[in-house]
């Protein structure tokens, strides 16, 4: 049986958790195959909201089992609130998600190391330390879920990244924000336990999933931000640091291309941005301002206010290409209502 993708094809934002949702009633399982906290799916669901950052969307339909793949950076205590969280309002967590061990874990040092190197000013991030949490697993330094489960070890090597970190803060003459030793002991005591509490989730997702599509099961693959915040295929450097296009499906959960059968993009009927980067088709300030709270588009992690924009097809063409998208859904067409005619890029033009 197929896996079906969905990804973004703008720059994030573009209502995938409602189509998740959506077509969650027509699977066995949805899995997150990339980003971190910096993600946020806003779903409504009979009369309540539910802004889920980690896991996915899916968790809200009964009878959905989730994976948070291999491709994700988790924040373990953001996962541990989100979990208890969805417990405390009906929604059963505990034998429905499933956590690769080979995720890499986001650390309160990224978050420094973010400030550190103005990657939240140079680039507009959504300062949960993703970037040096990607940094770290591509420099072949990260630590993963699975090495949080032996304290001991989790002590060595936390006492090594730590050590590289103070030579970093030393280097841009700045304290650490908290000593070596005092992190260490703190975080591998709590880190540890926290891992011990999620290791009944702790599975090879890779063998699940597959064992799962043998059975001719059906697997959604939720993307997180959108295309054009792609590591390698986006506005770079504005761009988060993973790959979000359809192609971050295969590494990101184990599954093969051939396996990616269905992908569907999903595009807002006009175009929004948050953070830094190029973005043609911008609102002039006022129609922004006015759009915005019109049509509510303040960023669902940190809150920020969204750039706003018409429709970019020249983006949206390029979007279907990379990421072999078979069927686009449109939404909140429904916020363009008032307008008396609508502008749509269909091409650039060098200025
Ligand atoms: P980071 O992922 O926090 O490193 O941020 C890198 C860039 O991606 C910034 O421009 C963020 O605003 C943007 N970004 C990250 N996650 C999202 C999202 O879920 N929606 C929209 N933009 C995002």
């Amino acid at each position: 049986m197929p896996a079906t993708v969905i990804v973004g094809c703008q720059w994030g934002d573009e209502g995938k958790g409602k189509i998740v949702d959506y077509l969650s009633g027509r699977m066995d399982w949805v899995a997150r195959y990339s980003g971190g906290p910096n993600a946020g799916h806003t779903v409504k669901l009979g009369g309540e909201i539910f802004v889920l950052h980690l896991i996915p969307s899916g968790i809200l339909r009964p009878g959905i089992r989730c994976v948070i793949g291999n491709g994700v950076v988790l924040d373990i205590d953001h996962l541990l609130e989100e979990i208890n969280s969805l417990e405390k309002r009906g929604v059963g967590v505990l034998g429905r998600v499933f956590l690769s061990g080979a995720a890499h874990i986001i650390f309160p040092y990224h978050r420094w190391v973010e400030e550190l190197q103005r990657q939240d000013v140079r680039v507009g991030t959504t300062r949960r330390g993703i970037g040096p949490a990607y940094q770290d697993k591509m420099g072949r330094n990260g630590i993963r879920l699975l090495e949080l489960l032996d304290r001991r070890w989790l002590r060595e090597r936390l006492d090594g990244e730590l050590a590289r970190v103070e030579t970093l803060h030393a280097a841009y003459g700045r304290p650490m924000p908290q000593s070596r030793q005092e992190a260490r002991e703190t975080w591998s005591r709590h880190f540890s336990s926290v891992a011990a509490f999620l290791e009944p989730m702790i599975a090879d997702t890779v063998t699940l999933l597959q064992d799962a599509l043998d059975r001719g099961e059906r697997v959604l693959c939720e993307g997180s931000q959108g295309t054009f915040l792609d590591i390698d295929l986006g506005t770079y450097p504005f761009v988060t640091s993973a790959p979000t296009t359809a192609g971050g499906a295969a590494t990101g959960l184990g599954l093969a291309p051939r396996q990616l059968t269905k992908v569907i993009g999903i595009a807002k009927a006009y175009t929004t941005r948050v953070g830094n980067g190029p973005m043609p088709t911008e609102f002039a300030p006022a129609l922004a301002d006015r759009f915005r709270r019109q049509a509510g588009e303040f960023g669902a992690t940190t809150g920020r206010p969204r750039r706003c924009g018409w429709l970019d097809l020249v983006l949206l063409r390029h979007a279907v290409r990379v990421n072999g998208i078979q069927e686009v859904c449109l939404t909140k067409l429904d916020v363009l209502r008032g307008f008396r005619s609508l502008k749509i890029a269909t091409a650039y033009r060098r200025g």
